[in-house]
């Protein structure tokens, strides 16, 4: 058995702040982060939670695959941003859906989170210890940010996707890899709360997102190319036989010299940057909800799903829709 994908669903928040608009409260501009980056505009949280998002997109997903919440067997959130230190995300849909037979937790894997838990519910999968697994990504970023922090909060947005996965005989997963080096952590950080019991000599204040954009540059063009390869490799797959890419939406350039490292056309690596930003965990899950509900996918089509991001993190999924 393999994990299929049966169903997809995203959500957005309503509010949609462009370029322009964010050069209207700080020293920016749309062609600056448009140049740079690809980004035109992001949607931030306002009513929004990480949870309402993520039940929204799973509702859709479920939809889309057939199931009701009470057929779930496992729910795993992908997310940096939980309404909640405790209860996780993860447990937080689940009361919301009434999936009152799944085990839910998230797990934390940044940008990477939902290819993460992708091959996680591959490998439960084809264990056989579930054969019905919702995975959510999803992410209110603008928590995190620095709003005077000119170089971070322009890049990031909110928002979440979601798939629901089944065990199928025909189809589905054919091979995931992933990867991680915490020895490079800092260049792309975010602190926990602070120490601040009584008997603490410090006070620290509550930190954001901090990110040596060039060093994680550099790491996103060595290794996603080389990450597919090795899950196109592990799954008998050549390049040209995948019809499209799914990367995480991080910036446009990044998307082009993986696109010309794997000597690939830009036609297969679908964007949804220019729209959303960066969105981290939820990136791939948006993605993939558009261009399954564009109908640019019909069953049997290969892609390649890849994330990369703190951590370090990376990973790929090669798998047949
Ligand atoms: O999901 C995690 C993934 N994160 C990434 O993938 C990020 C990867 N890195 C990048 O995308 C790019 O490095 C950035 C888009 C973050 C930055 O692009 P860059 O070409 O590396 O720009 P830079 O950091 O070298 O900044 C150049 C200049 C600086 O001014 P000076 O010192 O040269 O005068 C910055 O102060 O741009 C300035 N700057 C800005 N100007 C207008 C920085 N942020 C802004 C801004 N608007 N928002």
């Amino acid at each position: 058995m393999r994990a299929r994908i049966a169903g997809t669903g995203s959500c957005l928040p309503k509010l949609r702040v462009t370029n322009d608009d964010l050069g209207r409260v700080m020293d920016t501009s749309d062609e600056w982060i448009r140049s740079r980056t690809g980004i035109g505009a992001r949607h931030l949280a306002v009513e929004e939670t990480t949870t309402s998002m993520s039940v929204s997109a799973a509702r859709k997903a479920m939809e889309e695959a057939g199931i009701q919440p009470e057929e779930l067997e496992l729910i795993i959130g992908a997310t940096v941003s939980a309404d909640h230190v405790v209860p996780p995300l993860s447990c937080e849909v689940q009361r919301e859906l009434g999936a009152v037979h799944a085990a839910a937790y998230d797990l934390c894997a940044a940008c990477s989170g939902f290819v993460f838990a992708l091959n996680t519910a591959q490998a439960y999968i084809r264990s056989g210890m579930y054969r019905k697994i919702l995975i959510i990504g999803a992410e209110t970023l603008s928590k995190l940010m620095d709003w005077q922090d000119r170089s971070t909060c322009v890049l990031f947005g909110d928002g979440a996707g979601a798939a629901v996965v089944c065990a199928d005989a025909d189809g589905g997963v054919l091979a995931g890899v992933q990867g991680s080096d915490g020895a490079k952590g800092m260049v792309l950080a975010c602190a926990g709360r602070p120490v601040n019991h009584p008997f603490a000599s410090h006070a620290a204040d509550l930190q954001y997102v901090q990110m040596n954009g060039q060093e994680v540059y550099k790491f996103a063009v060595r290794t996603v190319p080389m990450c597919i390869d090795q899950a196109l490799l592990k799954a008998g797959i050549q390049p040209e036989q995948v019809k499209l890419f799914l990367l995480h939406q991080a910036n446009l350039r990044i998307i082009e010299a993986v696109a010309k490292r794997l000597k690939q056309p830009m036609e297969k690596f679908p964007v949804c940057l220019e729209e959303c930003g960066n969105v981290s965990a939820a990136s791939v899950p948006i993605l993939l909800d558009r261009v399954n509900r564009d109908g640019m996918l019909k069953r049997g089509d290969c892609i390649v799903l890849a994330g990369f991001g703190a951590g370090l993190t990376w990973g790929a999924v090669v798998l047949t829709w």
